[in-house]
């Protein structure tokens, strides 16, 4: 019995993954079976913090180092997309300088995503949005400067 219903949650899991790799690629499918750089930063000196019309939010932690991102995280308490485009907003900001961050947009994402469903392109926007507010909260307010993430 405990088999029959192992091998059920397993197929029915396998299923789910296969669909989900099917609707949205594998670069987001690996991504988002692994959000890399979820989390906050304590004493970023750039905060985020962006909520989209879906109602859903991203927040960006940027720490910078020599005039380049140092470190990035997100977090967000949106859909799997959100937490992909999250993560790849705070990927590409890595190594950056304020200027080169500007270049980042919701289309910056979809192009390493190859694209998304029509329904979920959004996800990308609000996460580079959450990633301009960041920059913006860093270039307006000063290193050392933090705000509380409110996820
Ligand atoms: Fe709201 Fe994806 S961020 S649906």
């Amino acid at each position: 019995m405990a088999d029959n219903f192992d091998d059920f949650v397993n197929e029915l899991q396998d299923q789910i993954f296969e669909e989900t790799k099917a609707a949205y690629g594998e670069v987001a499918f690996q991504r988002w079976l692994k959000p890399l750089y979820m989390g906050r930063i304590e004493l970023a000196d750039g905060y985020g913090r962006v909520t989209g019309s879906c109602g859903d939010t991203v927040e960006i932690f940027l720490r910078f180092e020599k005039g380049k991102v140092k470190q990035a995280s997100f977090q967000t308490d949106g859909c799997g997309s959100s937490t992909v485009c999250g993560s790849f907003a705070a990927e590409l900001a890595l190594g950056r300088t304020p200027d080169e961050l500007t270049d980042i947009t919701g289309e910056t994402i979809l192009e390493i995503l190859g694209g998304l469903p029509e329904e979920d392109r959004h996800c990308a926007f609000l996460a580079a949005d959450a990633l301009q507010e960041s920059l913006h909260n860093f270039m307006t307010r000063g290193k050392g400067k933090h705000q509380n993430s409110q996820l």
